[in-house]
Formats: C-alpha cells, structure tokens, sequence
C-alpha cells in the first residue's frame, strides 16, 4: 500500500502563520505536523509517500527530503492552485498506478496511530474506508450517514445542516476504484474537487464504501485553538526525558519541574519550568517561568518571560513580557514590554492580538 500525504493547500485559518509556511510545518509538541503524519504511515509499514505540496513545496522538501532520515521515500507531486482533496489524486494518478493507498491530510494528527484503521480497510478491501469521529457540530467537515451495516449512505461537505454527528476525517484507504469516481465529478460551487464527491460517486455507481468510526484521538490543526488544544495531548503522552540529559544546560537556581524535553544546546538560567514541555535546541531562558504545555522552538531568547500553554517558534524572542498563555508567537517574532507604557503594535495581515482589558 502507498501513502498520498496532501500538504498544499491554503491554510487561510492559520493565518498570519500560514503566510509564511506552510500549516503542515507549525510543530506541536516539538514536531511538525507533518512529521507526525510520515511516522503515522511509517509505522503502519508504508515506505512509499506521495507528497502534494503547493506554494510552500521548497520548505515542505527542505524539512522531509528524500524521506530516508524516516525510512520512507518521498515523492514530491506538485500542485499549482489548491483546487480541492480530489484534485490531488487526480494528480498523484502516475505516482500511485494500480495500488491501493491512503489518503492523508497533512494537517491531521493522530496520536494513537492508523493501524486500526488500516486493519478495517484490509479486512474486507472495499472501494473505499473512510474514518470517522462524533462531533458535536460536524458542520465544518465532511459528513456522512451510514446504514446499519457501517456502509456509506450519503456524504455532504460541510453540510449547513448536518444529518446526523458524524465528521469525516482526514484519513481514508481507497482501492483504484476511486480513480474512475475521481475523473467522473465536477468541481464543487467552491471551485474544488471534492474528495467527498468522489466517495459519493463510489456510493451511486454501487461500490462498497465503509465507515469506521475511530475511537482515539484526533485533530485537524487547520485552527489555532485546535493546533494548542493538540499540542497539550501530544504533551501529555511525551516519553520522559532521558535522565541527566539536562546535566550542565541547567544552572544551580533553575528549577525543572515534571517532564522537560532540552534540545541540545538549549540553557537554562535562575528559571522555572514547569512540564510537560519542550525547549528547543541552541534556546535560552533566562529569569523565566514557563508553564506546562509551553514549546520554545529553537535558537529562542526569552528573558523575564513567563509562557504557559503556548507554542513559540524558531528564533522568537521575549523580554520582560509575562501572562502569555494560549498563544503561538511567530518565527523570528519579537516580543517586549515597552518603556514607554501602552502598546506599541506591527500588527501583521489576519493577526489577532489579545491584551488584558483595561
Ligand atoms: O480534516 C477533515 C476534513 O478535511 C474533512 O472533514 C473534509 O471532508 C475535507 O474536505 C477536509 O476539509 P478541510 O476544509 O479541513 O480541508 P483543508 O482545505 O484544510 O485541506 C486539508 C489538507 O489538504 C490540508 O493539509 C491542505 C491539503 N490540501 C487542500 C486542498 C483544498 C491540498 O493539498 N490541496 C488542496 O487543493
């Protein structure tokens, strides 16, 4: 079986971030997404990825390469104007020949794995096997209803009003049947090739497609709230850290609390943190409280800082700067009290900014 990892796409409810990256690439819990899609797969046994990647593709390559540092192979498959899920399988048709395969979307994590799901689809190989989550409002997804047989009835994009609670995710296995049903759909009245069109077309022409519904976590990080609320799961399940990997980053009035991840170089100065959390490479913290489910990015500065419950990313600095909590500072960021009182803002496009009400 292969691997279609789609990671084009564009990202407009991560914005500002996802200007300058790609959502795939924003890492919780020290990671990035993606990173955490490819060992998903590797470890399902799936050596051969496709990867559909947009605008960002050079930063997409520069974090994945050749795939070897994962032990898969990654086949990059461009895609210029993010024209919908099924877009990309039409695209990825060479790449993927006659095999069957699953579709991935870039910006979902499970952290339980995808062997369960895997088990469904080889159990009985149907055209397709599309995952499923209850949700209280399944409105911003895809939706499906499903007879007593846990077959496929109908599927709706994100449905205005949905019938009943069941929210596609972002994983699905699919024979080459699904090919035929590709080439047969028109594109949506958002212009898009929807996969869920595609699956439906599979229901009409009478093919066999099953609904699993999956009982572990998941998130899709498309939005903030959902990007953090992962980041604290992913957090909490973190292997400990090896013991005196810390041993010399740490100064004497420093305090470690609970498990902290120090990548190598990172310092650690008359500090408090508090974990689960993750502290990047060649990162300083000085005279600082971090939080639990804080993730500093690497080559960081924080100075009388206090983070909590917040991802931090590469080369961001904070001084003099405490009560952050909930929130996700850009790479190279800059973060300062000011001197002068008030608060003095470059604000980037589609930024939010939340201060303490006066
Ligand atoms: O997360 C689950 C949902 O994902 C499903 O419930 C929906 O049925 C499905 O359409 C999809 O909805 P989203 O609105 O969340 O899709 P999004 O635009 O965020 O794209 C999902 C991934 O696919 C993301 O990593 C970007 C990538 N993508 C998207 C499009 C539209 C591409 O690579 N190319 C594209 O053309």
């Amino acid at each position: 079986m292969k691997a279609l990892v789609l990671s084009g796409g564009a990202g407009t409810r991560l914005r500002p971030f996802s200007y300058s990256m790609p959502k795939q690439l924003i890492p919780v819990a020290g990671k990035p997404v993606l990173v955490h899609a490819v060992e998903n797969l590797r470890a399902l046994g799936i050596t051969e990825i496709g990867i559909v990647v947009g605008g960002h593709a050079a930063e997409i390559a520069a974090a994945l390469g050749d795939g070897s540092r994962f032990g898969v192979r990654v086949s990059y498959i461009r895609q210029d104007v993010p024209h919908g899920l099924a877009d990309c399988v039409r695209l990825a048709r060479d790449f993927l020949a006659d095999d069957d395969f699953v579709m991935y979307l870039g910006d979902n994590v499970l952290p339980g794995g995808l062997a369960e799901l895997a088990e469904g689809f080889l159990a009985r190989r149907p055209a397709a096997h599309v995952a499923v989550k209850k949700v209280g409002d399944p409105s911003s997804f895809g939706v499906v209803q499903v007879d007593g047989e846990g077959r496929a009835v109908r599927l709706w994009e994100k449905p205005a009003h949905p019938v009943g609670d069941l929210a596609i995710m972002g994983v699905y296995f699919f024979t080459p049947a699904v090919h035929e049903a590709v080439a047969a759909i028109r594109p949506s009245a958002r212009g898009e090739l929807e996969i869920t069109d595609a699956i439906q077309q599979l229901v009409s022409a009478g093919h066999e497609v099953r609904v699993h519904e999956h009982h572990g976590q998941w998130w899709d990080t498309g939005k903030l709230e959902d990007l953090l609320e992962c980041n604290r799961a992913l957090l909490d399940i973190l292997p400990p850290p090896v013991a005196g990997a810390a041993a010399g980053a740490v100064d004497a009035h420093s305090e470690l609390v609970g498990p902290v991840i120090l990548g190598p170089g990172a310092r650690i100065v008359r500090s408090r943190i508090v974990g689960p959390a993750v502290i990047g490479g060649g990162s300083e913290v000085v005279d600082s409280a971090l939080g639990p489910y804080t993730v500093i990015g690497e080559e960081c500065r924080l100075s009388g800082a206090g983070v909590e419950d917040s991802i931090v990313l590469d080369r961001a600095r904070i001084r003099q700067v405490r009560g952050i909590r909930q929130s996700v500072i850009g790479r190279a960021a800059l973060v300062i009290s000011s001197p002068r009182g008030g608060h003095r803002l470059a604000v980037g496009d589609h930024t939010t900014v939340e201060v303490a009400a006066a």
